[in-house]
């Protein structure tokens, strides 16, 4: 049996070696399993991951029972998340987000995202020859895309730090190797923020009612359907929600981009003769290591899935990772090949009807980020022994600490 919270405690490659085989092993073993930890299934395989995605009826979305009943902002919080919720509930919401949230919005955050990027590669300190050690996704990546998001929301800049800690806080709900339900005590714990968070967002809605701006929150709070709009609590869930989908992901992602590329100098030579490649590289990491690895359901009802009788009420973790090294899918799919075939049929994103609402988002920014730092350092090299640290949590693979040695282009001035 494999201690899933142990394993997020190792090394970096050693936790990542551990957990590919983990994978491995559970896929060899058959497509869906029963955990070892109590009332929780696991699914291995593509098909089955397809099966359990597509299906909402059988797999809900809905997770809410968790919270303790006195905790009334979390559960009222969490109305807004659609991602918890399951239809008709969640249609609506969805479509009401997908109104305000328009392709126009995203593109229009394209210049945001670039100038933001410069200003935070100029905030490096370089020794006089151009060279020096940055964080790459503590120092950049993540305030990125943290800024992004807030700039999205239209808050203030003096509140963008906040967003980080927020995001950070939300996800550390459940213990590291935990694939069942949060733990009561943690959720209170996050009651406290949820109450001071929402005071704070409840403040900047009043006054985007009073006087709407060109950001999110004025177009969630005009935005319609069936003549029936949001409510202010539930523009503070979908504002949660985008802070803990939204950010982590996507700086995981930059950070994970560069150290495949690191570890494959023959893939970075390409890239850099050819930046348009970019966006090819992102999807690949997104299959090879996917920043969020799993998924997670519970059942309606009882089913069948890959040859396995599950109750009602089980949670069922779907391993998306696992997924992307399925064979019958993925030739060869342990290897980090940027040109493979059927690169767009990777689940990185979730599929089915909570697919994720900010993926155009999310690859523009890691484009934008890593087409700037390419750029700005014609040598960057990750440097193993100074402090590399992985996400905490199980469901997440990639680093939030990442040190690296660059050296300043010459034409980049
Ligand atoms: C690399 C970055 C990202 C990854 C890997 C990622 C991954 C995912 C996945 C796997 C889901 C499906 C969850 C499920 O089926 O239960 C999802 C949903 C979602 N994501 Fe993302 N995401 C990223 C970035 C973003 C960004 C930047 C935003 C917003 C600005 C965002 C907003 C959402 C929302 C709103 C949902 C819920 C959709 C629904 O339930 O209908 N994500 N994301």
């Amino acid at each position: 049996m494999t201690d899933l919270a142990a394993l997020t405690s190792l090394p970096h490659d050693q936790r990542t070696k551990a957990f590919l085989d983990y994978l491995d092993r559970g896929r060899a073993a058959g497509p869906v399993a029963r955990s070892s930890q109590p009332g929780v299934w696991e699914v291995f395989g593509y098909d089955e991951a397809l099966q359990v995605l597509g299906d909402h009826r059988t797999f809900s979305s809905d997770m809410n029972d968790m919270i303790p009943e006195d905790e009334r902002e979390l559960a009222s919080a969490a109305q807004g998340n659609f991602l918890g919720i399951d239809p008709p509930r969640h249609t609506r919401m969805r479509e009401l987000v997908r109104r305000a949230f328009t392709p126009h919005v995203i593109a229009g955050l394209e210049p945001v995202i670039a100038e933001t990027a410069e200003e935070l590669l100029d905030g490096i300190e370089l020794s006089a020859d151009g060279t020096g050690t940055f964080d790459v996704v503590a120092d950049y990546a993540a305030p990125l895309t943290a800024r992004v998001i807030a700039k999205l929301f239209g808050i203030p800049e003096k509140d963008h730090g906040m967003f980080t800690v927020w995001a950070d806080a939300l996800l550390g709900a459940r213990p590291a190797g935990e694939l069942g339900r949060a733990e009561e005590s943690a959720v209170r714990e996050l009651g406290e923020l949820v109450r001071f968070a929402s005071a704070y967002l409840l403040d900047i809605i009043h006054q985007r009612r009073a006087e709407p701006r060109d950001d999110l929150i004025s177009a969630l709070a005009r935005a319609e359907v069936d003549g029936r709009s949001l409510e202010d609590h539930e523009i503070v869930g979908v504002i949660g929600m985008f802070v803990i989908a939204g950010h982590l992901p996507s700086s995981v992602l930059v950070g994970s981009t560069v150290m495949s590329l690191d570890s494959h100098p023959d893939v970075l030579d390409e890239v850099r003769a050819d930046l348009d490649l970019l966006p090819k590289v992102v999807e690949e990491v997104l299959r090879w290591r996917s920043p969020l690895v799993r998924d997670q359901r519970v059942t309606a009802s009882g089913t069948r899935l890959g040859g396995e009788d599950i109750p009602a009420g089980a949670v069922v973790c779907v391993w998306l990772l696992s997924a992307h090294r399925d064979a019958a899918h993925f030739e060869r799919a342990e290897e980090f090949d940027i040109h493979r075939p059927n690169q767009g049929r990777h689940i990185g994103f979730g599929k089915g009807i909570h697919f994720c609402l900010g993926a155009p988002l999310a690859r523009m920014e890691a484009r934008i980020a890593l087409t700037a730092l390419l750029r700005r350092f014609e040598r960057i090299e990750v440097l193993p022994d100074s402090g590399i640290r992985f996400h905490p949590s199980i469901g997440v693979l990639g680093p939030v600490r990442l040190p690296v040695a660059v050296r300043r282009a010459t034409q980049a001035g």
